[in-house]
């Protein structure tokens, strides 16, 4: 499996993030094992997941650049989103990571899109509900993810659609697209 270089991640992104990604990989590891999902897939997206959440923000634009993001200017109005398309690019540039599905896992993980992969979903639902994760109904999502992923999922989006909407953010076309897709199913 390859794994991020963290020795030379770590101060760009801070103590706390680096915490918060091996938190992610336990529970994709654990929700992957519930579900017979690709342990080692749903391991190495989490793993990369957050590796260019810098705290500068500067560096991410930056990365983004060099890294060829599409649709760089999209972006702006979603500046949270950003860090998971940098990272997808930068799994498969610099770590050569070629399984697309361990790239969606990634690029997809704070937005969702439409026909995610039980990988995929593993590891937006570990990002949203790992331990340390505290809102109204965590734990009743975290029991529905080890049950049902697609419910699991269903119900997140919903509550991330909401919240988003409460707070007047704009909402990606991603999200949109992964809600009315799990809203279909
Ligand atoms: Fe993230
Ligand atoms: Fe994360």
């Amino acid at each position: 499996m390859k794994a991020p270089a963290f020795d030379q991640i770590v101060d760009a992104i801070g103590e706390k993030r680096y915490k918060h990604i091996l938190r992610v990989t336990e529970t994709a590891e654990k929700l992957a094992k519930i579900h017979g999902v690709d342990v080692e897939k749903a391991r190495t997206a989490a793993l990369f997941h957050d590796i260019c959440k810098y705290k500068d923000n500067a560096r991410l634009w930056k990365e983004a650049e060099r890294l060829n993001v599409k649709d760089l200017d999209s972006f702006k109005a979603f500046p949270q989103v950003l860090h998971a398309y940098v990272a997808a690019e930068a799994a498969r540039v610099d770590y050569g990571i070629e399984d697309e599905e361990i790239l969606r896992a990634i690029r997809y993980h704070t937005t969702g899109t439409e026909n995610m992969s039980p990988v995929e979903e593993v590891v937006f639902l570990a990002d949203y509900l790992e331990p340390m994760r505290n809102f109204d109904g965590v734990d009743e999502l975290r029991k529905k993810a080890e049950a049902d992923l697609k419910e699991a999922m269903a119900a997140s989006l919903q509550g991330n659609l909401l919240f988003l909407i409460k707070q007047g953010t704009a909402v990606h076309l991603d999200t949109v697209r992964c809600y009315n897709d799990y809203m279909e199913k």
